[in-house]
């Protein structure tokens, strides 16, 4: 069903006459458009995301904890939320103008919303539930101190050795994908828990609720700004995936490759070569060496 409406979207909003173009197909046409509107919104990241995690770090008491939460609040928040408008109307036109099928049925920008939406859901549980005791938790006591045993506990340990190991695995190629990215999987879970459990202990008059908001938070915007910048990336368009596999079926190719036919326009522009003048061969560049794959990268 979503299909179908994404589809809509792609050939008849904004299509006032039947020989008309949509918004979708126009905004694809225009020559600095889409640039202009995507690079306001990675620009606005630095307004968003950077405040938001200000707010983030002192809910959990790693940075500025002499400065009460509701006078920071106060001070970052509009930013936040005037940048937050602007990320998401400038990402609503960034998918409407170059192609909402591709998008729709690409898995970066599928778990792209997915964070999206827990990062919302955090907001809200924030807001209305855990924010109501804010009095209690506003200002951190200028004498508590850290207690001794959270200094340097076995969950600093556990968080850097769990770093280290997965350190570790970036050099190690000709092993099994699956086994690789599931160990990597598990040592960031293991790093991120124990680190929460080390950031939790050191800052007691702080309720627990309060600062796994905040971690919420931090690890969800995270993973929606390194999905964004993997939306970018073929590697796993439905083009390139093989029928079956886990991502073919994550991202509803089979779909998606029944609708590809129609995109009509959207196929890439080439620009046509420059022929040879008259009676001159094509040029060959002489002495290039072919490219050579780089280790991981053979056969
Ligand atoms: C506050 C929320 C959001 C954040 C933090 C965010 C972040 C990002 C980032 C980091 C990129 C990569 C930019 C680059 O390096 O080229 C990106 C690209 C993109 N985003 Fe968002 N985004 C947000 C909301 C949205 C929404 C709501 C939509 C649409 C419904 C959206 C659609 C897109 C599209 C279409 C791209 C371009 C992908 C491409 O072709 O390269 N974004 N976003």
């Amino acid at each position: 069903m979503l299909h179908d409406f994404i589809n809509w979207i792609r050939e008849d909003l904004g299509r006032f006459t039947e020989d008309g173009l949509s918004w979708s197909h126009q905004l694809h046409q225009s020559l600095f458009m889409w640039n202009v509107i995507e690079g306001t919104h990675v620009l606005t990241i630095m307004f968003f995301a950077g405040t938001i995690w200000l707010i983030d770090l002192r809910m959990m008491g790693v940075a500025f904890r002499n400065v009460p939460i509701s006078t920071l609040n106060n001070k970052v928040l509009p930013i936040t939320m005037i940048s937050f408008g602007v990320m998401i109307a400038t990402g609503i036109i960034a998918f409407i103008g170059r192609d909402p099928m591709m998008y729709y049925h690409n898995i970066w920008f599928r778990l792209k919303m997915v964070f999206l939406l827990i990062a919302l859901i955090n907001i809200l549980w924030f807001h209305y539930k855990v924010q109501k005791s804010e009095h209690e938790w506003d200002t951190i006591p200028p004498d508590a101190e850290t207690p001794a045993k959270a200094r340097s506990g076995p969950a600093l340990w556990a968080f850097l050795g769990a770093t280290l190991l997965l350190l570790g695995t970036f050099p190690i190629t000709n092993v099994d994908l699956g086994l690789i990215v599931s160990a990597r999987l598990a040592l960031t879970v293991i790093a991120l828990v124990s680190l929460f459990i080390y950031i939790d202990g050191r800052t007691p008059s702080i309720p627990r609720v309060v600062k796994l908001s905040g971690a919420i938070s931090l690890s969800a915007w995270f993973l929606v700004i390194i999905f964004g910048r993997f939306i970018a990336y073929d590697w796993f368009y439905c083009e390139k995936t093989d029928p079956g596999s886990l991502a073919y079926v994550l991202q509803e190719c089979a779909a998606y490759q029944d609708t590809s036919g129609e995109e009509g326009i959207f196929e890439e522009e080439v620009a046509p070569e420059d022929p040879p003048p008259e009676g001159e061969a094509a040029p060959t560049a002489p002495d290039a060496e072919p490219a050579q794959p780089t280790t991981g990268q053979e056969g």
